[in-house]
């Protein structure tokens, strides 16, 4: 059920956003600002974050249109597997790869990180996704066994402070049909002996946000949300990410990446 409506919502988001800024691959995850890098992006971050081993296996859980999967490929010189619920979102991605023709290793599946996977991987980054798993441990622990030894799995997600849900967020969550808001312990694996954990504060590279500005965004998406269609929710989903705006204005939410380290061969 919730997966259906998580392959609507970006089924929406992706015909949309390509029509709307440029033809090719959208990042659709927050604009970051890193002084020490020219290029302001997530995946960016991580290419000069975390080290991998040349040609290794990467698969991108949740992988939007597949931009992140085509920088890592290029990048790390890596063979990548970008996987999303969006039939949209991969159409897409594959043909932008074919477009590119930039040789990258890369192949794209509608799939779920839940179901079973064929191969084990280096390296799993799962960038603002995992936020939409109906059971976010079984999730993580699910990816963390599909690690090759000394393999990575990264989790760079939105992540609520463990107060008790308000209004505003209930909103959210009902917006983005997320099952709850996870908070960080929500993404601890079992057993701990078997891996290391990392948490890396991303917050100080989101840049400030005007709040008027984003109070008038939430309240104009507000309105249109209850005139839009059953069929097309878009409203719903822009307003969702203006609330989530402001959760992190009021100091609700932290954006953090999680690094866990496969350090035995047990699991
Ligand atoms: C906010 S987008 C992030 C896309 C990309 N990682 C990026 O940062 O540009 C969330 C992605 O997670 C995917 N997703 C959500 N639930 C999923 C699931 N159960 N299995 C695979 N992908 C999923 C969505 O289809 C979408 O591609």
């Amino acid at each position: 059920m919730i997966e259906q409506r998580v392959k609507s919502i970006y089924d929406q988001l992706s015909s949309f956003e390509s029509n709307r800024r440029f033809k090719g691959a959208y990042p659709i995850h927050k604009k970051l600002v890193f002084e020490d890098l020219e290029i302001n992006d997530i995946y960016y971050w991580l290419i000069k974050t975390i080290t991998v081993k040349e040609n290794c296996t990467i698969l991108d859980a949740g992988c939007g249109v597949g931009y992140g999967s085509l920088l890592l490929s290029k990048a790390l010189n890596a063979s990548v597997l970008g996987i999303s619920l969006s039939t949209t979102e991969i159409n897409k991605a594959t043909t932008f790869l074919a477009q590119k023709n930039t040789g990258a290793n890369c192949r794209f599946l509608v799939q779920s990180f839940d179901d079973p996977f064929e191969q084990k991987f280096d390296l799993i980054v799962a960038i603002e996704s995992l936020k939409h798993a109906p059971r976010v441990q079984e999730t993580v622990q699910h990816l963390y066994q599909q690690l090759l030894l000394g393999g990575q799995l990264v989790i760079v997600e939105d992540l609520w402070n463990g107060d008790p849900i308000t209004s505003q967020a209930q909103q959210l969550i009902d917006d983005w049909s997320l099952a709850k808001l996870y908070t960080k312990n929500d993404y601890q694996i079992q057993p701990i002996d078997q891996h290391s954990i990392r948490y890396i504060k991303l917050d100080p590279f989101i840049p400030k946000k005007n709040k008027w500005k984003i109070r008038a965004q939430y309240l104009l998406t507000n309105m249109m949300a209850k005139f839009q269609k059953k069929e097309n929710n878009l409203h719903q989903i822009y307003r969702g990410g203006f609330i989530l705006d402001q959760l992190y204005l009021a100091g609700k939410m932290s954006y953090q990446a999680i690094v866990i380290s496969k350090t035995d061969n047990t699991q």
